[in-house]
């Protein structure tokens, strides 16, 4: 993946490394990062787009070289959107237990200032898994899910679930429902919060049926599958769009570990907006392990408080570590981010040299030594536009630009095929 130029050579980074982009609004991390890795992109394509920007300026270079799907649930592009449910990865146990974790850490909204938060969510993700492993096997929809969770239905839950023999199931939701009154109930109020996306009527009849197919988009082909949701929605869509992207990229891990070699070819995964509209749970996981299986990963923030607000502050210091490229745009005023350069930077020491001319021909050279930091903050907030600084690996940093699609021949070009 192409990052962008130094004079007029390219700056790349290693094949498959993770790269994390960093900047304030309208700093160039969409039009001269996202889209040009897309446009060039050889291989499947997982998307993200909250403005619709994204989509529009790839849709034609994709639609050229494979299938292309459009997930948007809530209808804000007013494109034809293709229909997913949850409830595809829930026919086994094991499935359902992790589905119900990426929906309910998709919710968990911030980790800041929700001391027991964590604990409210672990629960409700415990008692949506039963929920949802039996609605799977007794071919429901996620409607019935809704229902039995407003409802808090146990008759009907413990008949579906009794049809599947699966003890763990039935002890896990009758641990949920022997709760006393008021943690039950508590439960049951996060566990809608979690499913509130499909509240929406718009949003319940796209998930009736598996439109969507991890191993369709990873079967061999340059498809592309493009998540889109406003910023009005992103909120009560994101437990879904986290659930369905880990969903595509566990089958791409699988597929990886069942050959023994990295996925061909390999996926790329846009997460725009990440902290959003995609805080996926395990990302430093992901930025750290996807080159050896295959997955590119690109995650597009504003900055780093965002990251802290969304992940905590010690797993967003794991996840910016763990992207291997970490590409910082011009104009940031956010006080953690310009700390962050500062302190992976350093001090830079400044040596100083004073003569002094004492006795007639004498001279005598002082030399001094003062520290200042490498990349002080003005520097980066105001150094030219459509600049970034690139720290990448332990490699001295870097200052690139970026490349607008618009702006280069080859990426427009692409961009329009005829
Ligand atoms: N087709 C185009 N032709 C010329 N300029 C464009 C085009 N598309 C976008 N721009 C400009 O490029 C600049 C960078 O926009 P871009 O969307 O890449 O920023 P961004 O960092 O992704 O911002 P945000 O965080 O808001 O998504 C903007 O000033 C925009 O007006
Ligand atoms: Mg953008």
């Amino acid at each position: 993946m192409t990052l962008g130029r130094r004079g007029r050579r390219l700056v790349c980074c290693e094949p498959l490394h993770s790269t994390l982009v960093i900047g304030p609004t309208q700093t160039g991390k969409t039009t001269g990062l996202a889209v040009p890795a897309i446009l060039e992109w050889d291989g499947p394509v997982l998307a993200t787009s909250v403005k619709t920007d994204l989509l529009r300026d790839t849709i034609d270079a994709r639609a050229d070289r494979g299938n292309v799907q459009l997930f948007d649930p809530a209808g804000s592009t007013g494109l034809e959107s293709a229909s997913w449910t949850p409830l595809v990865s829930c026919h086994t146990w094991a499935g359902a237990r992790r589905t119900a974790a990426w929906l309910a850490e998709g919710a968990s909204a911030s980790k800041r200032g929700l001391a027991d938060g964590d604990f409210w969510y672990a629960a409700a993700a415990k008692l949506l898994a039963p929920l949802l492993f039996a609605a799977a096997r007794s071919k429901r929809t996620m409607a019935d899910v809704v229902t039995w969770v407003d409802t808090q239905e146990e008759f009907g839950v413990r008949n579906a679930l009794a049809g599947t023999h699966e003890r763990d199931a039935i002890n896990a939701f009758e641990a949920s429902t022997g709760r006393d009154e008021r943690q039950r109930s508590s439960i049951y109020t996060t566990a809608e919060t979690v499913l509130e996306a499909y509240a929406d009527p718009d949003v319940l009849a796209r998930s009736r049926t598996a439109g969507i197919r991890a191993d369709e988009l990873l079967s061999g082909g340059r498809h592309t599958l493009y998540l889109s949701a406003t910023v009005r929605e992103q909120r009560r869509l994101r437990p879904v769009f986290v659930a369905l992207i880990e969903s595509i990229v566990e089958e791409a891990y699988r597929r990886s570990a069942a050959t023994g070699r990295p996925l061909d070819p390999p996926l790329l995964v846009v997460l725009d907006e990440a902290a959003n509209v995609a805080p996926l749970p395990d990302i430093d996981v992901i930025a750290a392990t996807g080159a050896g299986h295959g997955v590119q990963l690109l995650t597009v923030l504003q900055d780093l408080a965002q990251a802290h607000d969304r992940w905590g502050r010690d797993r967003a210091d794991t996840i910016v570590n763990n992207h291997r490229a970490r590409v910082i745009a011009t104009g940031t005023a956010d006080e953690r981010t310009l700390q962050y350069v500062n302190r992976v930077l350093g001090d830079t020491e400044i040596r100083h040299e004073s003569s002094t001319i004492g006795e007639p021909g004498r001279r005598s050279t002082t030399v001094s030594s003062s520290f200042r930091p490498l990349a002080p903050a003005n520097i980066v907030r105001e150094a030219a536009p459509g600049s970034a600084l690139l720290l990448y690996g332990s490699l001295p940093p870097a200052w690139i630009k970026f490349r607008p699609w618009f702006r280069e021949r080859s990426l427009s070009r692409a961009a329009r095929p005829s």
